[in-house]
């Protein structure tokens, strides 16, 4: 593989596991606030996000690499209302996107169609992640301020089940 592609790669792995990282925060977060359908959506959000990290090292392996994995930050956001994880999450998920992007700019450079293939799962993924983000502000605005509306938000966010990538490599 192209050595930036791959180091991109590698280092996506650990981007991965940081947005797992982060979102089993925010999980926890809804936990302690009693808002149990919150804290369900997040922990299969971070379940997702480890899946993504293993779909990063599954290529790299693949294709006669060896991944390195780097210390995982700890997450570091400060919140305060129950709309602060919506928001940070579409923050982070614009990041991510902008992340994939560059990988992909990086294969676009090399003509490295094999790993641009592999990516576009990824492309479209973030339209849905940030689509998912994004949805979850605005319900909250609409609904979040009356108790029934945020009981109603909570059961929606309960029924949320884990189901593994579509991508299988
Ligand atoms: Fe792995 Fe939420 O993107």
């Amino acid at each position: 593989m192209n050595a930036n592609v791959a180091k991109l790669m590698n280092e996506q792995i650990n981007k991965e596991l940081y947005s797992a990282y982060l979102y089993l925060d925010f999980s926890i977060f809804y936990e302690q606030q009693g808002l149990d359908g919150f804290a369900n959506w997040y922990m299969v959000q971070a379940q997702e996000e480890r899946d993504h990290a293993m779909l990063f090292l599954k290529y790299l392996q693949l294709n006669g690499e060896k991944a390195e994995l780097d210390a995982v930050g700890k997450p570091d956001k400060e919140m305060k209302t129950l709309m602060d994880p919506l928001k940070f999450g579409l923050e982070h998920e614009q990041y991510v996107t902008s992340l994939i992007n560059d990988i992909y700019a990086a294969a676009y450079e090399v003509k490295d169609f094999r790993a641009m293939q592999f990516l576009d799962w990824f492309v479209k993924e973030q339209l849905e992640e940030e689509k998912n983000a994004d949805d979850m502000i605005k319900k909250m605005e609409l609904f979040g301020n009356d108790s029934k509306g945020l009981y109603s938000l909570d059961s929606e966010y309960a029924a949320r089940v884990y189901t593994a990538p579509s991508l299988v490599l």
